[in-house]
């Protein structure tokens, strides 16, 4: 079975996806995770993001695992350099290359073929599987999100300002909304959830509630 959760950046996708799979006993892919490891490598290799040559050479032949909660890239575990403010910002540029999306979108397919799976992102109900039996569609104010990026990111002793990650927010949900390739939109026959309101705990029951129904 196959349950994909798509949604803009702060809407809780991770946290919620991760305690549905956990509650499911599915296994959980988080697939901005993938975006994020390939703008880690690009970066790591000194490699300019307008080479995009040079950027889909390093793509091809990736190795990208997920084992026990963490994210291995070629063997090299990237749970924690991927979530760096410079990476962050950098990813919706890679994701914006065709054959980056599509060496991604072969692996996640890969990963569905043997496992339930729980998969988050902002193309999997639309484009990576579309006729999943299960999909959702995470929303949430522009301010909610900033806020709870902006608390994250203030536990983990990043100085910033609220406004500085609302307008950071702000840019990535333009370049995915906007991007020609694999946009993020509802998909079809999803349900969409705004979780402005919501604490996770009620997110999670309502999307377990309608897989079970
Ligand atoms: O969910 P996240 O913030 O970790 O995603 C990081 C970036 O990857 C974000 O800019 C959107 C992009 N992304 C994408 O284009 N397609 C996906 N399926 C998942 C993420």
């Amino acid at each position: 079975m196959i349950i994909t959760i798509d949604g803009p950046a702060g809407a809780g996708k991770s946290t919620i996806a991760k305690l549905v799979a956990r509650k499911l006993q599915f296994t959980y892919i988080d697939t901005g995770a993938m975006y994020r490891a390939i703008t880690y490598k690009v970066l790591k290799n000194n490699c300019s993001l307008t080479d995009k040559e040079r950027i889909i050479e390093l793509a091809k032949g990736t190795k990208i695992e997920f084992k026990e909660g963490k994210i291995f890239l070629d063997g090299e575990d990237v749970s924690q350099n991927i979530r760096t403010r410079e990476v962050t910002n950098n990813t919706s540029v890679i994701a914006a290359i065709p054959e980056v999306r599509e060496i991604l979108r072969n692996i996640q397919r890969e990963y569905a073929r043997d496992n339930n799976i729980v998969m988050e992102g902002r193309d999997i109900g639309t484009v990576v599987f579309p006729e999943a039996q299960h999909k959702f569609y995470l929303d949430a104010s522009l301010t909610e999100r900033a806020k709870r990026r902006f608390l994250e990111l203030k536990n983990k002793g990043v100085k910033t300002t609220l406004d500085e990650i609302a307008a950071e927010i702000s840019e990535r949900d333009n370049i995915d909304l906007n991007r020609g390739l694999c946009p993020l939109k509802v998909p079809e026959g999803a349900t969409v959830i705004d979780s402005t309101n919501k604490t996770i705990e009620e997110v999670v029951e309502l999307i377990v509630k309608k897989i079970k129904k």
